[in-house]
């Protein structure tokens, strides 16, 4: 196949306005602060596909782009705003070139050897733009399903992950981390048998257990995020099946097939025999937390919706509902939380494998139209007691809210939020004790942060 012609990005929904890739790198402190930062010590850390060169090809957001890390520091009530690129070898033969060589990961295209040298003649363009985890003394931007980037200190790119050959396939975006044991747990989809593996880390970021097959997996799906109890591993399979056929005839290899139903796996963190379960069709990119009920049954709070979106050519309304689901002696129980269109949703992570009782997520005030992907509003659920807070960003649009913990044990809410008007960006922290009541702090970032995706919060020390 010849050379893909340039993506118009001026018309593209997902490479303009809000989107637009940020090219430069910038190290910033002393930023201006409006309100009055609390006692938070430490970083929040956001990555989100960013493409380093105008694409050629196709660009399917959210699955295209380079990674960018983005940071602000906090310390004595100052801030720090820091970012860069995740320098896979993909990035740096194209600053080499001075131009993107690599298509979009849909395009069945490669770049040849006299371009690219023959160490990455076809090879794929690697994606660690979703997520970024610090675990076990490492910080790593993490891709949907490939070995994830050590990062350094100062956000400089040291190299490909792969845990000394232990994790040759790499690991989801979504690791978890088990806040009383330390460990962090993953999983790993592939295209061949045994399409799904689970792997464990402990504390001090060593592998535990290498990557191991879950047991009756028959196909491979995409399967973006996972959820931890103190028992089990959850995952959900809905039926996004990838056909490498489907590349080479120009179309997505990835194909939605309700008629397989969706498949829970529990599987039992001390390597027991993996439960399978079936419930009806749904899509879910995200889950919120699970929790082991008594009888040994499992919760799992997650976001649901009836097809995936942008990734298929199906029509039709397609709510993103926080749903519960229990699973056990009765099979699969799913019932809807709150009946808001929601998504990314967040806990305060020490909560993770426990009962949580907020739920933190983007969302649409349904007052104004919005761009594609885009969100401008934060809510808060309660899940026992079904309340919700709100906050409206007005001209702001939040991305996704972290938890922040402070010194003094207080809770608060992060996030990175894009003025529509005037492309201003801001790094917004809202106190958990009364979120709708909006920021308490407003930090001015020195430059446009673009729509992301996943961040973490990183205490100093
Ligand atoms: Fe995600």
């Amino acid at each position: 196949m010849n050379r893909p012609a340039p993506v118009d990005i001026a018309h593209h929904a997902h490479l303009s306005g809000m989107f637009a890739p940020q090219r430069d790198e910038v190290d910033v402190r002393d930023l201006e602060v409006e309100g009055h930062l609390p006692d938070l010590e430490g970083s929040y850390l956001r990555n989100g596909p960013n493409p380093r060169f105008d694409p050629i090809g196709q660009y399917v957001y959210p699955i295209d782009g380079d990674g960018m890390v983005h940071r602000v520091a906090l310390s004595g009530g100052t801030a720090r705003y820091t970012n860069r690129f995740v320098r896979t070898p993909q990035v740096v033969a194209e600053e080499k070139a001075g131009r993107a060589l690599w298509a979009g990961i849909t395009d069945p295209y490669f770049p040849p050897a006299d371009e690219v040298g023959s160490d990455l003649a076809n090879t794929m363009r690697e994606l660690p733009d979703i997520n970024v985890v610090r675990h076990g003394g490492r910080l790593l931007a993490l891709a949907e399903a490939a070995p994830p980037y050590a990062l350094g200190s100062e956000l400089e790119t040291l190299g490909r992950e792969t845990f000394g050959g232990a994790l040759p396939v790499g690991l989801t975006a979504h690791p978890k981390i088990d806040p009383h044991t330390g460990e962090m747990v993953a999983f790993c989809y592939m295209l061949d048998a045994p399409f799904l593996t689970w792997s464990v880390f402990g504390p001090d970021g060593a592998v535990v257990r290498a990557a191991t097959p879950i047991d009756g997996a028959d196909r491979p799906l995409m399967v973006h995020d996972m959820a931890l109890t103190e028992t089990y591993i959850v995952l959900i399979l809905a039926p996004m099946v990838f056909d490498l056929e489907k590349i080479f005839t120009g179309a997505s290899p990835l194909d939605w097939q309700p008629e397989l139903g969706v498949r829970i796996a529990l599987v039992p963190r001390d390597g027991g025999a993996v439960r399978w379960f079936s419930t009806d069709t749904f899509w879910m990119w995200h889950t919120a937390n699970a929790f082991d009920l008594p009888g040994g049954d499992v919760a799992v709070d997650y976001v649901e919706w009836r097809y995936p979106g942008a990734l298929t050519e199906h029509d039709g309304p397609n709510p993103s509902l926080l749903r519960r689901a229990v699973i056990g002696r009765d099979g699969v129980t799913r019932t809807t939380l709150h009946d808001r269109d929601i998504e990314f949703p967040r806990i305060d992570e020490r909560l993770w494998t426990d009962r949580h009782r907020v739920v933190a997520t983007l969302g649409r005030s349904g007052s104004q139209r919005l761009p594609s992907g885009s969100a401008d509003a934060l809510f808060w659920f309660d899940v026992d007691s079904g309340a919700d807070t709100v906050w409206s960003g007005g001209t702001l649009s939040p991305g996704e809210p972290v938890y922040l913990t402070s010194t003094s044990g207080a809770g608060y809410w992060g996030s990175i939020a894009t003025d529509f008007t005037d492309l201003t960006s801001w790094f917004l922290v809202f106190s958990a004790d009364d979120p709708g009541a909006g920021p308490c702090a407003r930090v001015r970032l020195p430059i446009r942060v673009p729509a992301g995706l996943h961040g973490t919060w990183v205490p100093s020390g």
